[in-house]
């Protein structure tokens, strides 16, 4: 199965990237408006700039001689202007400059207007009757600068959005879904058997249908469930008084009958009891499927097995020996009927299915497991992995149904205990162990 994405890991990284990707988006067109902006001051402040200084240029050198100043060495203290100057006289000598002018960045030609070189932005006006001519030159790069700077600031605040919008959305789901996760936990903790309602408290309206569809589900499995379960059980009662009635009439013809009819009334007869058996069976699934299996006052299971095993000792020539643990009680919430089924399942296998000369071992120990084991042929592995199926059985001659293991196993499953199947029966060469976990209440009394 493909492996599903976390809900709160798809929405944070969606908006975070969502609300990244717009940042940028706002950052670089307003950037583009900026840089747009910077242009347009920078060009004006040229221009005001030339036309400022071009009459007082006009002024001065009409009165006196003017020496043109020195370019100064670069070095400490000396400032770089961003705007250089360079005023000519109608021939075409310089007649005045800034003090960082290199005439290297001055066109010897100037062009009234702006115009571009790869270094410098440059605007030149001429005075209106035509003696001087003031070109101003603008290096490129402190527009770059001013436009970098202006990235930056827009850029910087994102470094701490990205984080921030990852938390925040990731805090904002896990405590939206904080009630979706009590809601799986409620499902998880619930038993194999157990199909009530799952009572959700305040789920987000998106989830609400699909808890009612579950709660649905849960019921109309539960009432399939309910239907076969009371029709088994009623079917199987219901055929326990014909059964013994047509028993009781057999057995009275077989004494009757002439001698060449007796075998075969025997088989009659056999098969009648084999159907008892069964509907007892039935009967013993319904109700390890119906529930009840924990009783609310724990039980104290020793006197249970031991009396048990008196019963079987005292109808199968004392077969069973019987080890019971350490300390004196041993306290389970194992419903006592549901516990006396399970053994009785297991100790019938035992004693049918171990060596007819051996002994069955039956212990209990101080964690509440309890082992049955025997002597017999070994049950091999793939056989041995479906024998808690319904209706399998294992390679054998003796009659059954193949219900008694999985009756077993239903009860277990339902007191959430463990149930383990061995064979050769551990620490032995052959046969068969069936080790039953069963639930432990820690409590000297219930
Ligand atoms: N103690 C055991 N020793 C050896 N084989 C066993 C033992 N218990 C069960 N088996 C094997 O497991 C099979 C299934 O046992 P299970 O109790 O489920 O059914 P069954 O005994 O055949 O019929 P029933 O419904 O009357 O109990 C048996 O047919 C048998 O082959
Ligand atoms: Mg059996």
């Amino acid at each position: 199965m493909k492996s599903s994405t976390s809900l709160q890991k798809r929405l944070s990284l969606g908006l975070t990237l969502g609300i990244t990707l717009l940042w940028l988006g706002a950052t670089l067109a307003t950037w583009w408006v900026v840089r747009h902006e910077l242009d347009e001051v920078f060009d004006s402040a040229l221009e005001e700039t030339a036309r400022r200084i071009l009459p007082l240029a006009a002024q001065t050198a009409g009165h006196e001689h003017i020496d043109l100043p020195s370019l100064p060495e670069e070095g400490p203290g000396v400032r770089t202007e961003n705007l250089a100057y360079l005023v000519r006289d109608g021939n075409g000598h310089v007649v005045m400059q800034s003090h960082d002018a290199d005439r290297e960045d001055f066109n010897p030609q100037p062009v009234e207007g702006f115009t571009n070189t790869t270094h410098h932005r440059r605007y030149s006006a001429v005075m209106p009757d035509g003696r001087f001519t003031i070109e101003v030159a603008q290096p490129l790069s402190h527009r770059d600068e001013a436009a970098r700077e202006a990235l930056l600031a827009l850029l910087l605040p994102l470094l701490a959005l990205v984080p921030i919008s990852w938390l925040g959305t990731l805090l904002i789901v896990r405590v939206s879904l904080r009630s979706v996760l009590a809601y799986r936990r409620a499902i998880e903790a619930r038993g194999a058997g157990d199909l009530s309602p799952v009572r959700a408290a305040k789920l987000p309206a998106e989830f609400d249908p699909l808890a009612e569809a579950v709660n649905h589900l849960l019921q109309r499995m539960r009432k399939a469930l309910e239907a076969e379960r009371s029709f088994t059980a009623n079917s199987a009662h219901e055929l326990r008084t014909p059964l013994a009635a047509t028993l009781a009439q057999v057995q009275r013809l077989r004494h009757e009958a002439p001698q060449a009819l007796q075998t075969r009334i025997g088989k009659i007869e056999g098969s009648l009891h084999d159907l008892a058996r069964l509907s007892e069976k039935l009967m013993q699934l319904a109700k390890a499927e119906g529930g009840g299996l924990l009783s609310q006052a724990p039980k104290d299971l020793i006197p249970l097995l031991a009396h048990s095993v008196e019963e079987w000792n005292g109808s199968h020539g004392q077969r069973i020996m019987l080890t019971l643990p350490a300390r004196h009680s041993l306290y389970s919430a194992i419903d006592p009927d549901a516990f006396g089924i399970l053994l009785r399942n297991l100790i019938e296998n035992g004693l049918k299915y171990g060596a007819q000369d051996q002994a069955i071992q039956v212990s209990l120990d101080d964690e509440a497991v309890l082992r049955v084991t025997n002597s017999g042929a070994v049950v091999p592995d793939v056989v041995l992995q479906h024998l808690t199926e319904r209706f399998v059985r294992g390679n054998t001659d003796v009659s059954g149904s193949g219900l008694g293991l999985a009756i077993v196993n239903t009860i277990v499953q339902g007191v959430k205990g463990s149930l383990m199947l061995v064979s050769p029966a551990p620490g032995k060469v052959d046969g068969f162990e069936a080790m039953v976990r069963l639930p432990l209440v820690e409590c000297s009394s219930p």
